[in-house]
């Protein structure tokens, strides 16, 4: 499957769900292509270590030469072009969009849905960092959402300190030493179970 994580918006969380969605799959070869020129997701799998391969944009012909990945993943930049953006859509199976459920968020996913309208692609968006103490704000946006008739993964990501510390390890966020660990990962075990559900 051919997975890219997108949006125009700036830290929502692509590359923390672009990682977590490829460490779901990989117990079948699994490349993580960061298209990001900050090249996040890549110095995450330098600091540490990954089950999967993370390479960038410019050596993913030959990562695809020497193995043959049954699921490729896309991390995105921030500052993507609209043309970018629709490309992307439309080159994947599927675009995750995260959004972060807050009302300074909402005007950068609603210009990034309006890219997208018209074209043929599959998008689905992701509630990440979701409070417990503020469901409300999740509540309110998915309600927003359905109402658009725009696709909204069940699976919401929680707000949780363990993510930040799988970043800062290098790992996965099941190699984390924090009581939350579990749970945070658990939400991508969902995730990546509906991924597959929808595919
Ligand atoms: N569910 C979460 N819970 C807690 N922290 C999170 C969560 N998701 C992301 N973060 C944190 O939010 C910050 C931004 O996340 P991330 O880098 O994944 O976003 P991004 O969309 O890739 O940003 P950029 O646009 O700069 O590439 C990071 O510090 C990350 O650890
Ligand atoms: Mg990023």
């Amino acid at each position: 499957m051919i997975i890219s994580v997108g949006s125009v918006k700036g830290g929502v969380g692509k590359t923390n769900t672009a990682i977590h969605i490829a460490a779901y799959f990989q117990l079948q070869p699994t490349l993580l292509v960061d298209s990001d020129r900050i090249r996040a997701s890549l110095l995450w799998s330098k600091r540490g270590q990954l089950m999967f391969d993370v390479v960038d944009e410019i050596q993913q012909a030959k990562a695809m030469r020497a193995k043959r990945y049954e699921h490729i993943v896309f991390d995105t930049e921030g500052s993507i072009t609209d043309t970018g953006l629709r490309e992307l859509s439309t080159g994947s199976d599927l675009l995750v969009i995260p959004a972060i459920p807050e009302a300074s968020a909402t005007d950068g996913l609603i210009y990034t849905l309006q890219q997208l309208d018209g074209t043929k692609a599959k998008y689905k968006i992701l509630l990440n960092r979701v409070k417990h103490n503020r469901v409300k704000e999740a509540t309110e946006l998915r309600a927003a959402l359905n109402e658009m008739e725009v696709p909204v993964f069940q699976t919401e990501i929680p707000d949780l300190a363990a993510f930040d510390k799988a970043s800062a390890q290098g790992v996965a966020v099941y190699d984390v030493q924090d009581p939350r660990a579990s749970r945070a990962w658990q939400s991508f075990l969902d995730l990546g179970k509906e991924i597959e559900a929808d595919a």
